[in-house]
């Protein structure tokens, strides 16, 4: 039978990552690709402990749960955003299947086909997916390493008349980059200006490098409420990154009116996210110092980022070069103009290590000399020969035919 798909459904794109971990899965491949936390470092035996709790408790863990969420866990994460800055209370959010449902349900309750939406370049590229499913005209503002460029933004935001603004503002995925204070209060008063709504993503805002009081600046959620006047920013975080992604809790805040629409889109797409996991989660934040098992995966962080770029710096490959990123799990290299990173990877895949072309994470204009590297997942100890084998691959694939063919860096 023919089936005949809905035109949304033909406007679905695939994971060029998720292809890459299919490839990569079972083989001898070291892989920088996906963006995994490190396994060994997820805290088992409180989230075991956590789960025996909440089965413990009574038979409600396993019952239909609200659609907001469990109010408990929701009033911890609302404390827990309040001392970051973000005052917020249980009733300004709602529970989703991590960030990534958030992410789906603004856009299907905010974008009619053919809505402008503004997002950076590089950009996370399943937000991509979600706006190309709700068949968005996405358009780019131009950014450097310290966010969103304030003039260019003010001309997308005056000539495509956008409905969102979609950022990730903080070590973002792909490009590791954190955008300076003057750029967030610059992007949240033109947001405001021209009526805009922003969402902030923000799952790895707590993953950081440096311990110094006051070395990040503060989250576009924080500035937007810290002024005068209505809020602009919707913003979504989640457990993925800081506990376990298989626990699969996130969470949006937003404007009453807007929470409530979120909250009936979302009793249509599952009536709730898991109710188990949520009261273990709320089990694990109340026995559990989540704080201190932070600071431990930011250091083991920091010093596998640490290991990476200085592997990477001591190949000095002509016409390379990086920033290190200050938290998150991605380091975002740029090859030499004339090295395209899609032709590269199989090469790299046959040497035994795997990354992801940047130009995935275009909408328009890919640059095509460009990878995203995870740092996280890799163990320590197989880092060196992961770029050695990235090493053997540029040289194998340089002297190729396919490496003197020039590449359009945009189009
Ligand atoms: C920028 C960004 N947003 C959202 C997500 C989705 O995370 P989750 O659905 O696991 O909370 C990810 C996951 O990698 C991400 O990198």
């Amino acid at each position: 039978m023919k089936i005949n798909f809905s035109t949304a459904a033909q406007h679905l794109g695939s994971s060029a990552v998720r292809e890459i971990l299919k490839v990569t899965q079972g083989k001898n491949i070291i892989s920088l690709a996906g963006g995994l936390p490190g396994e060994e470092l997820f805290p088992m035996q409180a989230v075991r402990d956590a789960y025996n709790k909440a089965l413990a408790a009574d038979t409600s863990a396993l019952q239909y749960g609200l659609t907001e969420g469990y109010l408990p866990l929701r009033e911890q994460i609302a404390a827990r955003l309040t001392g970051q800055g973000i005052a917020v209370s249980a009733s300004d959010m709602i529970l989703t299947t991590g960030s990534q449902q958030a992410l789906d349900l603004l856009c299907k309750i905010m974008l009619d086909p053919g809505d402008s939406v503004l997002v950076e370049a590089p950009t996370y590229l399943a937000a991509l997916q979600v706006l190309g499913s709700y068949r968005a005209d996405i358009h780019t503002v131009k950014s450097d390493e310290h966010g969103m460029l304030p003039d260019h933004l003010e001309e997308q935001l005056r000539i495509q008349r956008p409905k969102l603004l979609y950022a990730v503002p903080t070590f973002n995925n792909p490009s590791g980059a954190t955008w300076s204070r003057e750029r967030r209060e610059q992007t949240v008063e033109l947001c405001r200006r021209y009526n805009v709504l922003i969402l902030e993503d923000n799952p790895y805002g707590e993953i950081t490098f440096d311990d110094a009081q006051g070395a990040y600046p503060p989250t576009l959620a924080a500035i937007d409420r810290s002024g005068e006047g209505e809020s602009c920013v919707v913003y979504t975080g989640t457990f993925s990154k800081i506990v376990a992604p298989g626990l699969r809790t996130g969470w949006i805040i937003g404007p009453p009116e807007l929470i409530q629409v979120i909250t009936k889109a979302k009793q249509a797409a599952d009536l709730h996210s898991s109710a188990i996991d949520q009261r273990a989660l709320s089990e694990l934040l109340h026995n559990f110092d989540l704080e201190e098992h932070i600071r431990l995966i930011s250091r083991e962080y920091h010093s596998r980022m640490k290991l990476l770029s200085g592997e990477l710096a001591s190949r000095g490959w002509e016409g390379t070069h990086f920033l290190e990123p200050r938290g998150g799990m991605f380091l975002w290299l740029t090859l030499a103009e004339h090295i395209n990173a899609a032709k590269l990877l199989p090469y790299a895949v046959r040497q035994g290590v795997a990354f992801v072309p940047g130009e995935v994470f275009y909408s328009e204009q890919p640059h095509r000399n460009t990878m995203r590297l995870n740092f996280t997942h890799t163990p320590p100890e197989l880092m060196q020969i992961a770029v050695q084998r990235l090493d053997e691959a540029l040289n194998i694939y340089g002297q190729s035919a396919e490496a003197s063919q020039p590449i359009a860096q945009a189009d």
